[in-house]
């Protein structure tokens, strides 16, 4: 069903450029009050970083990309946001999915999509199976996204497909039926704008990510923000459990070795 089935499978070790990058933009609100401007300019301004951040990841040969752009909990946002966002969505589809395609970027969105508008639905089905054969970068969208839904509809799935094996799940069985199981887990998380919590982000996917939060709010957030959480990360040392020790005698080729 996927190649990346197992709960910390895949991560590489420390030094290379991170293989999958995740990121909650955060940010836009403050960015536009500072400026004396609705939140609402905040996010549009937020687009602009999201098209550097594709351009600097494909540039570092980054090959998954995944952008927190609305959670399960921001439908509790004033109407008028929510509406604006869902909008400033649809805006960037059009805009931006041609230019993606030519960058060789293939386009997934993920999560309760079945609570957009149908056209919107259509919309992103369409821009996913457009960018479907590109291989340069993966780059994901979560969209009315959450942890715990994510955990459970995998649970769910897991429950109709093999009721038989009830009771004797492991993860292998589970990590196939979560959302992003055709990628590895994030190798490095960012939260810009100050915050330092998860908010209901990728839970299961994050359990060994290198985490790193920036003050920088996601308008403001540059390629040198950029490469300064890079860089964070490769002098980092994963040890997904062992010993600093074990890993100086023989570093292993999968976290699972
Ligand atoms: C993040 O920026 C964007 C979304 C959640 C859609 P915010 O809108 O949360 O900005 P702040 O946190 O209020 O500054
Ligand atoms: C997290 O940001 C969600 C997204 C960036 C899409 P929020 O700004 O909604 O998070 P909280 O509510 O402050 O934790
Ligand atoms: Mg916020």
């Amino acid at each position: 069903m996927s190649s990346f089935v197992s709960s910390t499978g895949g991560i590489p070790s420390v030094g290379d450029v991170p293989r999958h990058i995740a990121i909650i933009m955060d940010g836009n609100g403050r960015w536009a009050k500072k400026r004396f401007l609705p939140r609402v300019a905040g996010h549009t301004r937020g687009v602009e970083t999201v098209r550097e951040m594709v351009k600097a990841c494909l540039a570092r040969g980054v090959s998954f990309l995944t952008l927190f752009a609305f959670s399960s909990e921001n439908w509790r946002r004033p109407e008028g946001e929510v509406s604006f966002l869902m909008q400033l969505f649809v805006k960037a589809l059009k805009q931006e999915v041609k230019r993606l395609h030519a960058n060789g970027v293939r386009l997934r969105v993920v999560g309760d999509l079945s609570r957009f508008d149908p056209a919107l639905q259509e919309m992103i089905a369409l821009a996913e199976a457009e960018t479907a054969a590109n291989e340069r970068l993966t780059l994901t969208v979560c969209a009315n996204y959450g942890g715990r839904w994510d955990i459970l509809q995998a649970a769910n799935r897991l429950a109709a497909a093999e009721p038989a094996k009830v009771g004797a799940w492991t993860e292998h069985d589970l990590a196939p039926y979560l959302a992003m199981s055709y990628a590895p887990e994030p190798d490095l998380f960012i939260r810009t704008g100050g915050e330092q919590r998860v908010s209901n982000f990728l839970l299961w996917q994050l359990a060994y990510s290198e985490l790193h939060f920036t003050d920088v709010l996601w308008p403001e957030f540059d390629c040198s923000a950029l490469d300064e959480a890079i860089a964070s990360y490769r002098r980092r040392e994963r040890r997904f459990g062992r010993t600093s020790e074990q890993l100086q005698a023989s570093p292993p080729s999968s976290p699972h070795a």
